[in-house]
């Protein structure tokens, strides 16, 4: 799908531009956006208004043919609400009625002249990037498996922008195009059936990334896991018969001396839950719990495309959990990369044994910060549910700085994150009577018990651990990946760059 912006100073040429369909908006007390009132030349749009067909009301649309005096095909009608209040929700219910109409459109193309210079709270740079965002989700298709596909039109493939100060929201159009191709990535890659996605295949797509963008890539396998100590990890892979993949890229356009931020990937390509064995239904879900692994991936490939003079490396530990002759039991202990033992009292709190190793395994970076992504605990969900992802850090000065940075660039790409306690009260859960840690605590706040797991292995780099299990995916009719939280991820490191 092509983007362009067009400007302002443009707004006359709406008249006699040749495109499919110029969607414009409509208030509720019937009064014209200014784009409409431009197309209004003729009163076409009045004279529709007035017949009541269309109310004004959010998200509400009207299609008009061979509206007199102007150039465009068809003239789309989208209601905005209340004039004046333009909120980010309304904005949004007219964008989404925008772009399903030119989805079902039988032209190539089509100008969104919404006026995204009046949404409350936000900046047009933000509505620009919120109809890109939106028009790529919607274009996403889940049917590549499907032996026939969908036969209805392809739809409006050319979207321009009408937006003020051209030059500034060009560089909102670059950046949120490629956030929706990392969002895209993650979400091909989460979507895909576990027999296909394996750590292999997650391999070879980093591989195929670092290629394509020139980072360096590299992949540790079984044996070199084994000579690192990285047992904790190696204690979850080793019930599968499908070998593990540990996979580093680096993007290194900063400067030689400046550290590093490291992302974290938890790339459980399936969790049956091992020999804690999760129950039949919606097991097929846990495909997604490589949903971490998928996000750093997207934000790569976000990255590749947006160059930012910046240094980040990203890790990703990716293997099966499965029930084997080999396969970790409750009981079990094992000693991490760190050196602290662990006893293994549920072999589905897997995510945690993965990380631990892996939050280990990437001090060598002397990182400037470490965020970790990670489908870890359905506590999370519960708390949260699948509006924010989870947000974990310490509470000191430098911890409290880094968790601000994620908000605001969770509000920034709409994206959210809500914060949650990691303190030595959840702790306490884990101590065990046969090693250093216990790998589940008694019930209650799980999501902050998991997050107490992985503060241990993170005493020597500033941390933040992101839980984003009721986010990664959706369940229910429009089951399937999100491809979150890649906005977030990719306005964090932009707005340290
Ligand atoms: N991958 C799951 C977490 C999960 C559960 C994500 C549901 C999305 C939806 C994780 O590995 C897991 O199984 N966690 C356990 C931990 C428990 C055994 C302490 C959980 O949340 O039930
Ligand atoms: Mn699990
Ligand atoms: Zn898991």
């Amino acid at each position: 799908m092509e983007f362009s912006i067009k400007s302002f100073e443009s707004i006359p040429s709406l008249l006699t531009a040749k495109s499919g369909c110029i969607a414009v908006g409509v208030y509720e007390d019937k009064t014209l956006s200014q784009a409409a009132s431009v197309l209004d030349a003729g009163g076409g749009i009045s004279a529709a208004l007035a017949s009541g067909d269309i109310g004004g009301k959010a998200g509400s649309t009207l299609l008009l043919r061979g509206v007199a005096g102007v150039g465009a095909h068809r003239v789309l009608l989208v209601g905005l609400g209340p004039v004046g209040e333009v909120t980010e929700a309304g904005f949004d219910l007219a964008l989404a009625a925008t772009l399903a109409a030119f989805g079902t459109l039988g032209c190539a193309d089509g100008v969104v002249a919404l006026p995204c210079d009046q949404v409350k709270g936000r900046t047009a740079a933000w509505a620009v990037a919120r109809t890109v965002e939106l028009a790529r989700r919607l274009r996403y298709r889940r049917d590549t498996h499907k032996s026939k596909r969908d036969p209805s039109p392809a739809g409006v493939q050319e979207i321009a922008i009408l937006a003020p100060n051209v030059k500034a929201n060009r560089a909102a159009l670059t950046q949120a195009s490629a956030v929706a191709d990392g969002v895209e990535l993650a979400r091909t890659l989460a979507d895909r059936a576990p027999n296909l996605c394996t750590p292999a295949y997650l391999a070879q797509v980093a591989q195929r990334l670092g290629k394509a963008h020139g980072f360096e890539v590299e992949v540790l396998e079984r044996g070199q896991l084994a000579d690192l100590n990285m047992n904790c990890f190696l204690a979850v892979a080793n019930g599968s018969d499908e070998p593990p993949k540990f996979i580093v890229l680096k993007h290194m356009a900063g400067r030689l001396k400046d550290a590093p931020v490291v992302l974290v990937g938890k790339g459980v390509t399936f969790d049956s839950g091992g020999i804690s064995l999760k129950p039949a239904a919606g097991m097929d879900e846990m495909k997604y719990d490589m949903g971490g692994a998928a996000a750093v991936l997207g934000v790569f490939r976000a990255l590749g495309e947006l160059r930012p003079k910046q240094n980040v490396i990203g890790v990703i530990a990716c293997c099966e959990n499965m029930p084997s002759g080999r396969a970790t039991k409750p009981g079990d202990i094992v000693t991490s990369m760190s050196g602290l033992t662990i006893e293994v009292l549920n072999s589905d709190a897997e995510g945690r044994l993965i990380l631990c190793d892996a939050l280990t395994y990437v001090e060598r970076y002397k990182p400037a910060a470490v965020v970790d992504i990670a489908t870890l605990t359905g506590a999370c969900v519960v708390a949260l549910g699948h509006h924010n992802s989870g947000l974990f850090t310490r509470a000191d000065a430098e911890h409290d700085e880094l968790a601000q940075e994620l908000l605001d660039a969770g509000r920034q790409a709409s994206d959210g994150v809500w914060r949650l306690p990691v303190e030595a009260a959840y702790a306490e859960q884990l101590k065990s009577n046969f090693a250093d840690l216990a790998n589940i605590g008694s019930p209650g706040g799980g999501a902050s018990v998991a997050a107490a797991f992985l503060e241990n292995f993170t005493k020597n780099y500033v941390w933040a651990h992101l839980d984003t299990a009721g986010t990664a995916w959706k369940t229910g009719a429009d089951k399937g990946a999100t491809g979150r939280p890649v906005p977030l991820l990719v306005q964090f490191l932009l707005n340290r760059s």
